[in-house]
Formats: C-alpha cells, structure tokens, sequence
C-alpha cells in the first residue's frame, strides 16, 4: 500500500484522467484532482480530493503545493481536438505547452520531480512505417500533436538541467469505459468514433457519418489501435512505480498493436448491441491518415505491462454499458 503517497492528477475529470485518479485511489494512493472543468465533469471525480482551477493560475498551484506533499505528478489536462487545434492554435499553444510549463515550474518549486506525461500517436504524423515504434520520425502534422511533441522536448532538457523525471505514454486510440461502469466517457462535442458509433445505436444520434472508404486498406476505411482506457491506466501505474523506483526518463508507445478499420469498428458494435447502426459514406476528414498501429514493445518489456482487454469487442461491450447509461439517462447529445 501508499497511503504516504499523495499524486496530484491534473485534468482528473476527463476522460481518461477521471479513470486514472479512481485507478490510483483503488491502489491505495491519496489522490488530489486538479481540473478546470472546461472539457470534465465533477461527477467522474469519484473518490479524490477535488480542486477547480486551471494552470494559468500560478497562486493557485504554489498553494496546491505548498499544502500537500506529492510524489509525482500526472498530466491528463490538454485540449485534444485536432480540427480545433488547427483552427484555434493560440489555444492549444497556451493550455498544452504554457499552462504545462507554469506546471513543470511550480513542481520544480516544490521539489516535485516525478512527472507522467499524456503524449500521442500524434506526434509521428503520417507513418512511415507501421506499426510505429518510439523511434519513429517526429512529424506531427498540426499544432495538437506539435504541442505534444514539443512537451515531450521540454521534459528532456528538464531532466538534464533540473532533475526532473519523466515519463511521456504516447496513447493511440483510447477508449473503452471502466468495466464496472462507474466512470464513462463524456467529450462536448463528442467526435471519437467509438462513443459515436454507439450514440447511433442507442439512439441518441441518427447516423455515423464514415470518414472516407477508399483508403489504401483491407476495405478502404481507415484503421486504429484501440486501447482499452483501463489497460492505459495500467500502464500509468506502472510507469509511476518505475519512476519512484529511480527509473530514467522515457517514452512508451500505448496501444494493442492490433489495427481495427473503421468498418470493422461499425460491424463489431452492431453484433455486440444487437442494433443495427446507419452509416453515411462522406468524404475523407482532413488529416487522417490511413493506418496507425503501435508497436507497444517496450512498455511491455520495460514497464512489465500487459493489456488486458486486448480484443475489440470487449473494448465497445464496455463502452456500450457506458452507453446505455447515458441513454437511459436521457442526456442528449449536442
Ligand atoms: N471516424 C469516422 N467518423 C466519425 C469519427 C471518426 O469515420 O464520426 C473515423 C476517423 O476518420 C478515423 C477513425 O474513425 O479514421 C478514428 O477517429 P477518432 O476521431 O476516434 O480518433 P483519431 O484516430 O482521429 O484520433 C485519436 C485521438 C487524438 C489523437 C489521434 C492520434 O482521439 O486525440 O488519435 O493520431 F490525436
């Protein structure tokens, strides 16, 4: 147990940052969420300390941190919306990379030297080879994924210079909800294809509109890796443990190395809810590119991690209990 142990988990109201707060309560650590709320819900913060507020607020985290002792510090709170980022760098550029360093300086204050680092496949841009490994060229191909990337650079000469250790988890496709169904998945607006998909099933949306089939792949529609949320918070606590065991910085691909097309996708959520699901063909989304799969070797040799809920059914059965949740609920979709 780690009752000692005290993690601030900032943006743990999201999606996967609310999941990974409960995750480490249920491992026995004291857990203090630090979320502004613009894209999370007070409700998924089940069992942490909660404080509203954002990283712009310098005052803020020097009293966060002079209140409590944290042994590590996890980083859940970007915005992750690529056509928006595109749109809207100025706000990227601020809360991803500014508000991440007010962060990395307030620790540094502290004397908190223990950091896990939200990364994205969305720093190796269109691949050139896959499944993509952590030594793939860093191309990322618009400002969502160039502030991912540049965190990444920001940590290492944070490590030279101060100390300061990290561990960056380049996540592929997360999804999935916690299989107890306590937490769910909840972005506005939605735009990930798993929930949406789901959306159409229950009801809650009318169609899936199918981003472009006639991709160079197996049936045309683009293929992801998909990564159980639970085994992705496995993964953070692993990679915490490391740290406090006097790892050194790294980087680690997460995701299943298993590609599944987008059809693939609409087939299986149609077997698992028994619904049938209407799809509109439209033209292709601005940069998607056609395949993406890790190759996730190293965080199962280094981290000792192994997923868990590797096959796809089970990642959209738990997404769909998610969904009938919100369904019954009545909560509308935007
Ligand atoms: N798609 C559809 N219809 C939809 C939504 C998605 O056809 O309504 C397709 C997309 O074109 C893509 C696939 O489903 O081929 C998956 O799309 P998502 O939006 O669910 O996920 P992405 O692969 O675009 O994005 C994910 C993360 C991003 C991250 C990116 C890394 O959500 O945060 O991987 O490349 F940047």
């Amino acid at each position: 147990m780690h009752e000692k142990n005290e993690i601030l988990v900032v943006g743990g109201a999201g999606y996967i940052g609310s999941h990974m707060a409960d995750f480490l309560h249920r491992q026995g650590y004291a857990v203090v969420v630090l979320d502004d709320l613009s894209t999370g819900y007070r409700k998924a913060v089940l069992s942490a300390e909660f404080v509203e507020g954002d990283l712009a607020d310098r005052d803020l985290l020097k009293k966060l941190f002079k209140q409590h002792k944290f042994t590590a510090v996890m980083h859940f709170a970007a915005f992750t919306q690529v056509g928006e980022s595109v749109q809207h760098p100025a706000k990227y550029y601020h809360n991803n990379v500014c508000n991440t360093l007010n962060l990395l300086d307030e620790m540094l204050r502290a004397n908190v030297k223990n950091f896990i680092f939200s990364s994205s496949a969305a720093i190796y841009g269109n691949p050139e080879y896959s499944p993509i490994d952590i030594e793939h060229p860093k191309n990322p191909i618009n400002p969502y994924g160039k502030t991912k990337w540049m965190v990444e650079q920001i940590l290492r000469d944070y490590d030279h210079a101060y100390g300061l250790k990290s561990i960056c988890l380049r996540y592929f496709n997360a999804a999935g909800v916690d299989p107890e169904c306590r937490i769910g998945e909840y972005h506005n607006p939605e735009t990930h294809l798993i929930p949406l998909v789901l959306q159409a099933a229950s009801g809650r949306k009318n169609e899936i509109k199918l981003f472009g089939n006639d991709y160079d792949t197996k049936d045309g529609t683009c293929i992801r890796d998909y990564i159980h949320v639970v085994d992705l918070c496995n993964a953070h606590l692993l990679a915490l443990e490391n740290l406090l065991k006097n790892a050194a910085s790294k980087a680690y691909n997460l995701g299943n190395g298993n590609g599944f097309s987008v059809q693939e996708v609409v087939d299986t959520a149609q077997k698992i809810t028994g619904k049938s699901i209407k799809v509109i063909n439209v033209p292709r989304r601005a940069g998607d590119p056609a395949i993406l799969v890790a190759d996730a070797t190293l965080a199962k040799q280094e981290l000792n991690w192994q997923p868990k809920y590797v096959d796809l059914a089970t990642i959209i059965k738990h997404a769909w209990q998610g969904e009938c949740v919100m369904a019954q609920k009545g909560v509308k979709h935007e």
